[in-house]
């Protein structure tokens, strides 16, 4: 809360304690204090909050103090005339902040920080290379709501640490590679239309896909994907494309070049973006070096079959992680490991977050463990780190049944929203609908799905991704376009010059600056919890109150000195919506 006063309190702590501490201890006690003010406001009337009060719990201070909380209290000098007010009442040292001087310094704060504010705060005092990797579709597979659930987070995750400093490598890690080619190949062989893939390559690549696992479950019914022909037939065309056969390797690449194309048009409508791209098949040569590196160190062993393997000792329900096929040829675990070893060696890494779906829960574990007995430096990272979990979308579909492209959701959602637009009076976008009701509608996905927790599962709604009233895409972009107009057709330009007092007893603009002193903290817990939905659940309330403020504190008609005041507070609301939609990626509005 209020970054300036929780920055003095915890300098003022700081100093009492500095003699002998030293570098990163100093910091992680820093950290620590700062996490131990709370902030509370003073009600002195009913419905009125006047002011503000900071506590810390001395008592919790005890282990980087010397000595009691009394003499600290006696040796700090906490009473900062023109702000504080310090008292202590038991365990507690409490600092009161008057109303005014409160409110004053929350709009210094945002008017100085701009587009910095709520971030500054947390502004890492060491960089470090962190790698986030996310997205990371199938080709020749569909793109599934997980892939699109993992692009949303990865990429507010990735805006969260490098807006503090860190140097992030945003990677997307396609699975080019494995026995769906195969099969896809075979599809293209027996049924391709040349028309249908040239008109609409993605929908037939589909087609193809699904006719294809069709043929392989009709032969093999319950039965082994193994025992089906079909199936024998995919795995020997893919085993031609691992050996470098040529007529292979034109195919593989025709449908990476249509696939990538199509996602590029998807990411671009996202507002994401990624630093390296990278591809399973890229490793495919490198798991040798793998291979003999595990062996080396003594860690491959052998089944009956040929399987070579790792014992993974501490996962009992996982036991073994399989890391060569009887023939020889490449894994999923093995590229990875390749391709992680490949990310240390070039980007130096100290942090590395895989944002991938809590069903692969299992080989993380796989990955890590063996990560770890390679010495690879953040691999002893909690695997809730490392690897990024996240819940499964449920009930996703559209107009024309359940889904199958993400193209399809996005376009839908754009109608949805430009149908709303259109049947909404005030609505004052005609020119570029098509344009605004894309980023709307995208606005609408993104924020219900960033909205809970990452871990939960949800279940998808049109109601209320598009709901208009209240904790939407929509209902925020409304609440940013009607403040952007407000300021600019109320008559008077903005000035910081303003006085205070004439706004202390409006009540809604009081909760709103309230609520806007609280950013840096909510900024702070996101990222250290690497949860994006705080500050999604942050953004909905501050739109509720501004658009409370905004209709019982008008500011035509007022005394100029009053709507100078007012319109200061909602310049400041403007700028803390401005940032905390940029931060999860979103671009706001001027105009609906
Ligand atoms: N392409 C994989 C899939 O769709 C996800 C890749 C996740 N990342 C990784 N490094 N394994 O299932």
């Amino acid at each position: 809360m209020a970054s300036f006063y929780k920055r003095l309190i915890v300098q003022k702590i700081i100093k009492c304690i500095k003699g002998n501490k030293h570098g990163k201890e100093l910091q992680q006690i820093e950290d620590y204090i700062h996490s131990l003010v709370q902030v509370q406001p003073l009600k002195k009337n009913v419905g009125s909050a006047s002011g503000c009060q900071f506590s810390v719990d001395i008592s919790r201070l005890s282990i980087c103090l010397d000595g009691s909380s009394e003499r600290f209290l006696q040796t700090t000098h906490l009473d900062e005339k023109d702000y504080l007010q310090t008292f202590a009442d038991g365990r507690f040292l409490n600092i009161k902040v008057p109303k005014d001087k409160f409110t004053k310094k929350i709009l210094e704060e945002i008017r100085s920080f701009t587009s910095d504010y709520g971030r500054a705060d947390s502004k890492c005092g060491r960089p470090e290379n962190i790698c986030v990797e996310y997205s990371s579709p199938n080709v020749a597979k569909p793109f599934h709501v997980g892939h699109l659930r993992s692009t949303i987070i990865g990429n507010t995750l990735s805006n969260l640490l490098e807006a503090v400093g860190h140097s992030v490598r945003r990677v997307n890690f396609i699975g080019d590679w494995g026995t769906q080619f195969g099969l896809l190949s075979l599809g293209l062989q027996r049924y391709a239309d040349v028309e249908k893939l040239k008109s609409d390559p993605l929908l037939e690549l589909f087609n193809l896909y699904v006719k294809i696992n069709q043929d392989v479950k009709s032969e093999c019914g319950e039965a082994p994907e193994m025992t089906s022909l079909t199936y024998q037939e995919g795995l020997e065309l893919f085993a031609r494309l691992e050996k470098g056969d040529e007529g292979m390797r034109v195919l593989w690449k025709m449908v990476n070049d249509l696939s990538l194309t199509e996602l590029n048009k998807m990411y671009q409508r996202l507002g994401v973006r990624f630093t390296d791209i990278m591809s399973e098949s890229s490793y495919q040569q490198k798991t040798a070096d793998v291979l003999n590196y595990l062996q080396d160190l003594g860690l491959m062993q052998y089944d009956d079959h040929g399987v070579g393997y790792v014992q993974i000792p501490q996962e009992k329900t996982i036991g073994r992680a399989s890391v060569v096929k009887s023939d020889g040829s490449s894994l999923y675990l093995t590229r990875d490991i390749a391709s992680a070893l490949d990310r240390q060696e070039m980007f130096k890494l100290e942090r590395m977050h895989y944002v991938v779906d809590q069903g692969q829960r299992g080989h993380f574990t796989k990955l890590l463990h063996i990560l770890n007995k390679l010495d690879v430096p953040w691999a002893a990272q909690p695997i809730d780190i490392v690897h990024i979990k996240f819940g499964r979308v449920k009930g996703m579909s559209t107009r024309r049944g359940k889904v199958v492209f993400l193209r399809d959701v996005l376009d839908e959602a754009k109608s949805r929203v430009i149908e709303s637009m259109r049947a909404r009076s005030t609505t004052k976008v005609t020119e570029n609908i098509e344009e605004v009701g894309d980023i709307i509608g995208v606005t609408c996905i993104a924020l219900q799905d960033l909205k809970s927790h990452r871990a939960n599962d949800y279940t998808f709604s049109w109601d209320r991704a598009l709901n208009m009233k209240a904790d939407s895409g929509i209902f925020v972009h409304y609440c940013h376009a009607r403040v952007c107009s407000m300021l600019s057709g109320c008559g008077f330009s903005v000035t910081d010059d303003v006085d205070v007092k004439l706004i202390l007893n409006d009540i809604n603009l009081q909760n709103l600056i309230h609520h806007m002193a609280r950013y840096p903290d909510v900024f702070s817990l996101a990222l250290v919890r690497l949860e994006p939905h705080h500050i999604v659940q942050y953004l909905f309330k501050l739109c509720h109150l501004i658009n409370a403020a905004y209709s019982s504190c008008p500011i035509k008609g007022q005394p100029v000195a009053i709507a100078q005041a007012r319109l200061l507070v909602f310049e400041c609301s403007r700028q803390v919506l401005v940032n905390s939609m940029n931060i999860l990626g979103l671009q706001p509005l001027e105009k609906i």
